[in-house]
């Protein structure tokens, strides 16, 4: 099992990545105001890495709120942020009311659910509580991982099944794992120059606009 921690380098050299993607649309969507009123939530939450993220970028914790299957996972999010509003369960049924987030998220989420009719009836929560005009934004691998057979990859016919009525954007990212925790350990410089090369790109970034 690789290592996962965000102190490996080449972990946090993907993540950073992504982060940086996410920053951009953050930035566009608040028109530069912050993320001061910004609510956003997270489904498959794990240990609460993204909410944290969000309070950390200035958003307030009382607005941020998330769920995991996990109920481990669920309590160290409780234990770390005890602010931040985090639900024990399926993000198939989510206590929160209609269209009561700017931002919603699903990062490697979608992966983890073998169920069609259980990933359709999270993208149906997913959108109910988006607010109009809101964004629900899908990170996941789009090749096999060959070190985990219990997760698949998501196409992005996949997507617009799940979320039929929206207008979505997809944008390729993160240089292949086994590379990026190689380069991680003696070449940090190469993540940019490789990560550009769309082969060598195992993961997609759905923006997902909700009308
Ligand atoms: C690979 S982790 C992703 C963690 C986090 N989103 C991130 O990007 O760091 C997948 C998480 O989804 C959770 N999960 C799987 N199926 C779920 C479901 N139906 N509802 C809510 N969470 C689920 C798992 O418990 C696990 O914590």
């Amino acid at each position: 099992m690789a290592d996962q921690s965000i102190l490996q380098p080449g972990n946090l050299l993907m993540v950073q990545e992504r982060e940086r993607l996410l920053a951009a649309l953050l930035r566009e969507h608040t028109q530069g105001r912050g993320l001061d009123g910004l609510r956003a939530f997270e489904a498959g939450c794990s240990t609460g890495y993204n909410l944290r993220l969000f309070v950390q970028w200035g958003a307030r914790p009382e607005n941020i709120a998330g769920i995991d299957l996990d109920p481990a996972a669920a309590d160290y999010c409780r234990a770390h942020a005890p602010e931040i509003r985090v639900h024990s369960g399926s993000a198939a049924a989510i206590d929160e009311p209609d269209e009561s987030f700017d931002v919603v998220l699903a990062f490697t989420l979608y992966s983890s659910v073998p169920d069609e009719h259980v990933a359709n009836s999270i993208s149906r929560e997913l959108y109910r509580i988006t607010r109009r005009r809101g964004l629900i934004l899908v990170y996941d691998m789009r090749r096999k991982n060959p070190a985990n057979r219990s997760v698949h990859p998501i196409e992005h016919t996949d997507i617009r099944r799940w979320f039929p009525s929206c207008p979505v954007e997809a944008t390729t990212l993160t240089l292949a794992p086994p590379l990026a925790r190689r380069i991680g350990r003696w070449a940090q410089w190469l993540y940019g120059p490789l990560a550009a090369i769309p082969p060598l790109r195992t993961h997609a970034f759905w923006t997902i606009r909700r009308p």
